[in-house]
């Protein structure tokens, strides 16, 4: 695997890449786990060369996030690429991305950015769409890769990317999880012992949401979401959100409409778990 830490560099080799090859690119902030692997052998199935970044994105995080704190484990993720037989590595310092303050943003609308993660996290999805749409000129592919387990995120890039009309397309991978059905994340690295035992319980509550609703399409919505965090609340979580909607836009929707996802957020301690399910 070549590793670039400069654009020029990344250019190059991409560049050198053969007209009818077809190029993917996993973007990361590092920190891999089995999910960020399985999206790169994905996205070897779908292309001849695959590009791995990892930059831990400023943009995307609040004052008082864990920015700082954001787990860099870069010799292990290098070792882990390799094994998955990734051939490029982009992993570029702050400046440069940034040489100088970022001025222009991708401001996505507010009805997508600002609902959901983003009333918690404001200018969140700004700073990720930004610095998304750079990475995406940065490495040209024809295929992008993004987990589902960040279902807000891969909406705003997919409509990003079609209103854009970068012609690139966009594939969202299935979200790995643990044996207990804890989602994997870089931040279950946080959690306490006592808090790791505990945290399968955003999914179970999830799936008793989703099970509820395909059991009968005349279910109360708000109570379902309602029981949903009061069962967390009980058992020590401060609930942001738990709330169903429609896949294609995450708006609120009937519950007999079609093409539904269940998703929550909500912190156990100090650290801050999302997760969601397809109805
Ligand atoms: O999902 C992530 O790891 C990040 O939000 C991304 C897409 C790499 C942008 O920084």
């Amino acid at each position: 695997m070549q590793i670039h830490a400069t654009i020029a560099g990344l250019r190059a080799a991409r560049a050198a890449v053969g007209r009818e090859q077809r190029v993917a690119v996993v973007p990361t902030m590092g920190n891999l786990h089995a999910g960020h692997i399985s999206l790169m052998r994905q996205a070897r199935e779908h292309a001849d060369k695959v590009i791995a970044t990892i930059f831990v994105n400023r943009l995307q995080f609040r004052p008082g996030e864990d920015f700082e704190k954001y787990p860099r484990t870069f010799a292990a993720d290098c070792a882990q690429l390799e094994a998955a037989g990734v051939d490029h590595l982009f992993a570029p310092t702050e400046a440069e991305m940034y040489p100088q303050p970022q001025t222009y943003h991708v401001e996505p609308p507010a009805e997508q950015a600002n609902i959901l993660d983003g009333e918690f996290r404001p200018g969140h999805f700004r700073g990720m769409a930004t610095v998304v749409l750079k990475l995406l000129n940065i490495t040209q592919p024809h295929v992008a890769l993004f987990g589902k387990k960040d279902y807000q995120q891969l909406m705003i890039i997919r409509n990003m990317v079609a209103e854009f009309n970068l012609p690139i397309q966009i594939i969202g991978g299935e979200t790995v999880r643990a044996e207990d059905g804890l989602a994997l994340s870089s931040r279950n690295g946080y959690l306490s012992a006592a808090e790791r035992a505990e945290a399968p319980r955003l999914f179970q509550v999830l799936s008793r949401l989703v099970a509820a609703v395909r059991r009968s399409k005349d279910s109360d919505v708000a109570r379902l979401e309602q029981d949903a965090m009061t069962e967390l609340q009980t058992h020590g979580w401060v609930p942001e959100y738990v709330a169903l909607r429609k896949k294609l836009d995450l708006q609120c929707a009937p519950v007999h409409d079609s093409g539904l996802v269940v998703l929550a957020a909500a912190r156990l301690g100090s650290t801050r778990l999302i997760d969601n399910l397809e109805v």
